[in-house]
């Protein structure tokens, strides 16, 4: 396995390090400083990675604005996972028209996974003239290149090779300020569920070494940050592609060693690799949340099986109840999808009574959004929008009720929170937000410093939030 693993040489990151300092005496030439704009669309890996593009642009010496209209670099990175993800981009890229004619040195570049879905590339060749530079997440650690590529000659640039990735370690990042962090510890995916586009845009599954994830792990602690998020579209495949014998709970031992006090957890697990090793790990690392994302998507055997997903309705059941026994508290959401092409009311009913039996704390629900060039999107599919829609909204209403009922059970109860926000309650007094440990959102009345564990005694909830006063004041 480890023979298709290919890790980008030191020489080379460095190499993109010094197109980066070339590019910063350019800009430094222009009459104002320059500003960047990065808009992000899609997961949190996205996020992950816009951090990192952002950190290649400060090199460049660019500070950073939310207004396109004053960018003098607007970099779009782009979601495929649903047709209205690409539809809310290709709308938004639409209006950098005009901006790009109000400024015609402006640099419009499009990235991430829409760019690298099939097809794209030339769509955007075709009908947006005005964007500069079009790459994939694969070749995102040479955007420094393909940027000066792009400033140097007349042509455009495209670049999405179809590949199958690679590890690129020592890419600056620039994070937003706040008390959570974004750690991906793996890229790719191997999983080919018939639905989903992510395994085609972005490549195959490869791991961070363990001392690279720990590295950036420690910066993260040591930057005053307590709420680490560990990424991968699988994370329990996490090592299976490195030499060294480790794998996703190894891991997460070893961040729980880390000194400091932060908590840590991770998304997502892919329910046919989610083991009693990562469990029994979960809930013994103290530093470690008890909380799992946990994707279903049916709750239906025939469709299970017709979307690859690896598991049974029954296999899933099982890992709940033994993540359960081992932790009583833990706090469980998943994502599903209603519609997949040929679901019938039946199959969907299986869907519904799965709700009912685990009782989510959350859900992602998604209505079956055909993806071209996956095998779904070729599967015959007699039933309208409008039917799923009906069950969509039936799937909300009964996920809703539980999520309300479970928020309801936590009155009374005494729980460490993570202060993270501020904002105005009903009442139109300032009060602090917080997440617990298993990400329910805490309502605090008051002010209060962000980036704190406190304990909060719970007093009201609705079907999103908690209402909670800190225990010793
Ligand atoms: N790797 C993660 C999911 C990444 S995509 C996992 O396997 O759990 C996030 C979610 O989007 C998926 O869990 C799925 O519920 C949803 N999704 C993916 N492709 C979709 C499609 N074509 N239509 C609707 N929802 C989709
Ligand atoms: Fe998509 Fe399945 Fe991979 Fe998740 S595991 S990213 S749903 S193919
Ligand atoms: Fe994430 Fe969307 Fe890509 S969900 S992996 S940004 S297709």
């Amino acid at each position: 396995m480890s023979s298709q693993r290919t890790e980008i040489p030191a020489e080379e990151i460095r190499r993109q390090q010094t197109i980066c300092l070339r590019l910063r005496e350019r800009f430094a030439a222009m009459p104002h400083a320059p500003l960047a704009m990065v808009d992000t669309y899609g997961c949190q890996q996205n996020e992950a990675d816009s951090e990192r593009l952002r950190g290649m642009l400060a090199e460049m010496g660019f500070g950073f604005t939310e207004d396109e209209a004053e960018a003098d670099i607007v970099v779009v990175n782009t979601c495929a996972v649903r047709e209205h993800a690409e539809m809310r981009v290709l709308g938004n890229v639409g209006a950098l028209s005009h901006t790009k004619k109000a400024n015609r040195d402006q640099i419009i570049v499009v990235c991430g996974c829409m760019a690298q879905a099939p097809g794209m590339a030339e769509r955007i060749r075709r009908s947006y003239p005005y964007v500069d530079l079009v790459f994939g997440p694969q070749a995102m650690w040479r955007f420094p290149e393909l940027l000066e590529r792009r400033l140097a000659g007349r042509k455009r640039v495209f670049e999405v090779p179809d590949e199958p990735g690679s590890v690129a370690e020592g890419l600056p990042v620039c994070r937003k300020d706040g008390v959570k962090a974004w750690l991906s510890v793996m890229h790719g995916c191997n999983n080919f569920c018939t639905y989903c586009i992510v395994p085609y845009v972005r490549g195959r599954e490869r791991s961070r070494r363990p001392e690279e994830v720990l590295e950036e792990a420690r910066e993260i602690i040591a930057g005053g940050r307590r709420d680490i998020t560990l990424l991968g579209q699988n994370v329990n495949s996490y090592g299976k592609d490195l030499d060294d014998p480790v794998d996703f709970a190894d891991l997460l031992c070893m961040i729980n060693d880390l000194p400091g006090d932060f908590v840590v957890r991770f998304m997502t697990s892919h329910p046919k690799d989610a083991s009693e090793k990562l469990f029994r790990t979960m809930a013994e690392c103290e530093k470690v949340a008890r909380v799992i994302h946990l994707p279903f998507q049916a709750g239906n055997d025939r469709v299970l099986k017709a979307m690859n997903r690896g598991y049974t309705r029954d296999d899933y059941l099982k890992k709940v109840e033994l993540a359960r026994s081992l932790m009583p508290d833990l706090v469980l959401t998943s994502d599903i999808i209603v519609g997949f092409p040929g679901e019938t009311e039946e199959e969907f009913e299986d869907t519904l009574s799965l709700l009912e039996r685990v009782r989510f704390d959350a859900l992602f629900t998604f209505i079956y959004s055909p993806r071209p060039g996956t095998p779904a999107a070729r599967m015959d599919d007699p039933f309208t929008r409008e039917q799923k829609q009906a069950r969509f909204d039936r799937l909300l209403e009964t996920q809703n009720r539980i999520s309300a009922e479970k928020h309801r059970e936590y009155i009374g109860r005494t729980l460490r929170v993570l202060t993270d926000g501020t904002g105005t309650g009903r009442s139109g007094f300032p009060e602090t937000t917080a997440r617990t440990d298993g990400g329910r959102l805490v309502r605090i009345p008051g002010e209060l410093p962000l980036g704190v564990f406190l304990n909060v005694k719970i007093t009201d909830s609705t079907t999103w939030a908690l209402t909670g006063q800190p225990e010793d004041r």
